[in-house]
């Protein structure tokens, strides 16, 4: 019997180092993708994903607010900049496989499991391509602290797949669209044309992230009669716990099937007491 969809997800959750763990992720979204082409899909089965996915010993988490202060205008603060990028790819690998696993149970067209799985895959590539940076500069990744608390919004949602989509692509990968200009010029104006590279391939593939948060956010509003907007303003109310900052890229966010009625007015708003 061939493994099922979940407990490759399972797999790739419970693998702590990173570049194994985006091997894994990399090969698992193989085996999905050839198992569509040949029209007989691995099953989706049920394997449970860990609470928490398995991390490496290095970096050490810290509070963002113990991070230590970087400066881009230094070499080290680049360095430091492209390694807190790559501890985000690393999370977002996990983030992609517990979206496959975790809510497993509910009816879902195959295709919701393609774009999930190929997501998963992208962000493996995005993590690998940064740790190829921080190595050709010297460093690599666990070298410098790194953000405790990734893994909020994944617990904060692990019951709810409209709050998950709603949090997770559709406000902090649409937070990535708003950023990544911003630090693309960051290193051309440093003269670091591979980082420039890398950071473009993760601009251009991570507006199709957003834009699936957005289609399957839909689809599920369509199944069950709901108002998509107000709805995903209620449930970023609930479920996130920060403010939603301007500039918004409103260019990428609408090429992802996010209109700005979503997002704005949550923009003017003081988050509300959770917790
Ligand atoms: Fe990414
Ligand atoms: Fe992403």
């Amino acid at each position: 019997m061939s493994r099922t969809l979940t407990e490759l997800a399972v797999e790739v959750l419970s693998t702590a180092d990173g570049r194994e763990k985006t091997a894994r992720s990399h090969a698992a979204a193989k085996l999905w993708r050839e198992s569509r082409a040949a029209g007989a899909p691995l099953a989706i089965g049920d394997a449970t994903p860990p609470d928490r996915p398995a991390r490496p010993a290095r970096p050490e988490l810290l509070a963002p607010r113990d991070m230590p202060k970087r400066r881009p205008g230094s070499e080290h603060g680049r360095i430091a900049l492209i390694h807190a990028v790559a501890h985000i790819e690393l999370n977002a690998v996990d983030l992609h496989w517990d979206v496959v696993a975790r809510f497993a149970a509910t009816p879902l067209p195959l295709g919701y499991f393609d774009d999930w799985v190929q997501a998963a895959d992208e962000e493996s590539k995005h993590f690998n391509l940064l740790c190829d940076r921080l190595e050709s500069l010297g460093s690599h990744y666990g070298a410098l602290p790194a953000h405790a608390g990734m893994w909020r919004a994944a617990e904060d949602t692990a019951t709810d797949l409209m709050a998950r989509l709603a949090v997770v692509p559709m406000v902090l990968e649409a937070r990535g669209l708003d950023v990544t200009p911003g630090m693309i010029d960051i290193f051309r104006k440093a003269g670091d044309a591979d980082t420039v590279a890398a950071l473009e391939v993760i601009y251009a593939e991570e507006v199709h992230h957003v834009s699936y948060g957005a289609k399957w956010f839909n689809y599920l509003c369509g199944r069950h009669e709901l108002d998509p907007a107000p709805l995903f303003r209620d449930l970023v109310r609930k479920h996130f716990h920060a403010k939603l900052k301007p500039p918004f890229n409103e260019e990428k966010r609408a090429e992802a099937g996010l209109p700005p009625d979503f997002y704005w007015p949550l923009a003017e708003e003081t988050p509300g007491r959770h917790n």
